[in-house]
């Protein structure tokens, strides 16, 4: 077992996913390329799921926050699992029809949605907007009205966290762009004026501190906050919210020091407090909905890379470049995010050779990780790297116009495309 259970080392001593020979994907379907186990995102849904109704009663349901990973082939599954997701754009939304996704568990999310985007929404008959800000209601409101329609909502809330994360990914705090702050009065503000503003319908509010948080005390933080927050709306309006959305940001392990998060476990300790502080405030017990993104498809996914060189640099470091990089993975360079990675072929071997994984763009910043241990490769090798599956894709670009690579599913012993590999044509197909 390589970090995941679905990781292993077979008889030739090579890399499999999900039981399949990775050297032998590579071969098949060129590299770079993005494999993902679908047995494991399956597994995934199911633990939220059946985890979010134990814990919370038969009505609560896990959204997919779909902008970790975006293709119809991503909705299809979801929508399979019973789980419900979380869009963010126009773009989003349409992939999630153009898959067929119904409508009515899909909630819109964004802090600036464009009147477009929220008619497209309505179009759509989108079940929920969590909306963000005064502005928006006025011209969700609008165009609601003109629609001759009355539209769910919930309200995104600030409950003012520090998940002890990275600062670019922190979004609980009071000075978020994200969402009224508590603190400040402004949730309970915006709460009067929604439910003053005609065609909208408030079932509740919603709060997202953050994203890779492992440590379960803030998620509990914020349900206090939250379950608080609905207790005092009641006493200062009279309105009870029937719906808390608690957000996505549970962790996941992308090397050897991250702790094993057990998601079921983070998910039981949330919904105690939900339960307990409800029965202190007097209130009822909401309708709960909880938001992964990370936690469902990262560690189902690994990129398949093949070494073009390996350059050793006496005294100062040792380069290893792939036919990728910061296109189909910016994470290294936004955030210094950390990556496993091994040599497909010898991944039962020790990882003694310490190298900076580069990638084949013309900037030195393009880098996978720095002070990586893997074994050492030769060019024509495959070089895997894990936990791939969340934010990889989904943040790829044409930098360099290197085209996208492409999304084979493994499962049950047969491998298929579910996103072809972007052409050359693909890149000039709106140059005029
Ligand atoms: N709900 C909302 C409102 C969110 O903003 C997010 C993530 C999620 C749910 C899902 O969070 P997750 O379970 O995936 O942590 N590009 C960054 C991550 C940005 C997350 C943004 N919001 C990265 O690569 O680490």
């Amino acid at each position: 077992m390589i970090l995941y259970p679905h990781l292993d080392v077979n008889g030739e001593g090579h890399l499999t996913i999900g039981g399949m020979d990775t050297v032998a994907l590579a071969r098949e379907f060129g590299t770079p390329a993005y494999i993902m186990d679908e047995n494991v995102i399956r597994t995934q849904c199911r633990t939220y799921l059946q985890t979010a109704r134990r814990c919370f009663g038969e009505s609560a349901l896990p959204l997919y926050a779909s902008k970790a990973l975006c293709f119809t082939g991503i909705y299809r599954l979801v929508a399979e699992e019973g789980l419900g997701v979380d869009c963010v754009s126009g773009g989003e939304l349409y992939t999630a029809r153009a898959a067929g996704f119904p409508a009515e568990r899909i909630y819109f999310h964004g802090n600036n949605k464009t009147d477009d985007d929220l008619r497209q929404a309505l179009d759509m008959g989108v079940g929920t907007i969590v909306a963000d800000n005064a502005d928006e209601l006025d011209a969700l409101s609008r165009i609601a009205a003109e629609m001759g329609r009355t539209q769910r909502i919930l309200l995104r809330i600030t409950p003012g966290i520090d998940p002890h994360t990275h600062r670019a990914i922190m979004t609980g705090n009071v000075d978020s762009k994200f969402g009224s702050a508590i603190v400040t009065g402004a949730a309970l503000d915006i709460t009067k004026k929604a439910l003053a503003t005609p065609h909208l319908s408030l079932a509740g509010f919603h709060c997202h501190i953050g994203s890779q948080i492992f440590d379960t005390a803030p998620f509990r933080d914020a349900a206090d906050i939250m379950t608080r927050f609905i207790a005092d709306v009641k006493a200062a309006t009279g309105f009870e919210a029937s719906e808390l959305n608690l957000g996505g940001g549970l962790g996941v392990r992308y090397t050897e020091h991250d702790p094993v998060i057990d998601h079921a476990a983070a998910i039981e300790s949330i919904a105690a407090i939900v339960r307990e502080r409800a029965a202190a405030a007097g209130i009822a017990m909401p309708r709960v909905i909880l938001e992964p993104g990370r936690s469902l498809v990262a560690a189902a996914g690994i990129t398949l890379y093949t070494v073009g060189s390996v350059k050793e640099i006496p005294g100062f470091k040792n380069y290893i470049s792939v036919d990728g990089g910061m296109p189909d993975n910016p994470r290294y360079a936004l955030y210094q995010s950390e990556y496993t990675a091994l040599v497909a072929k010898r991944a039962g071997e020790p990882a003694d050779f310490l190298a900076t994984l580069a990638g084949r763009c013309c900037e030195s910043g393009d880098l996978i990780g720095e002070g990586m241990r893997i074994q050492r490769p030769e060019r024509g090798d495959t070089v895997a790297v894990l936990c791939t599956g969340a934010y990889n894709f989904a943040m790829a670009s044409n930098y360099n116009r290197l085209p996208r690579p492409p999304i084979v599913m493994v499962k049950d012993g047969r491998a298929r495309l579910a996103v072809r590999r972007e052409s050359y044509a693909d890149l000039v197909r709106n140059d005029l």
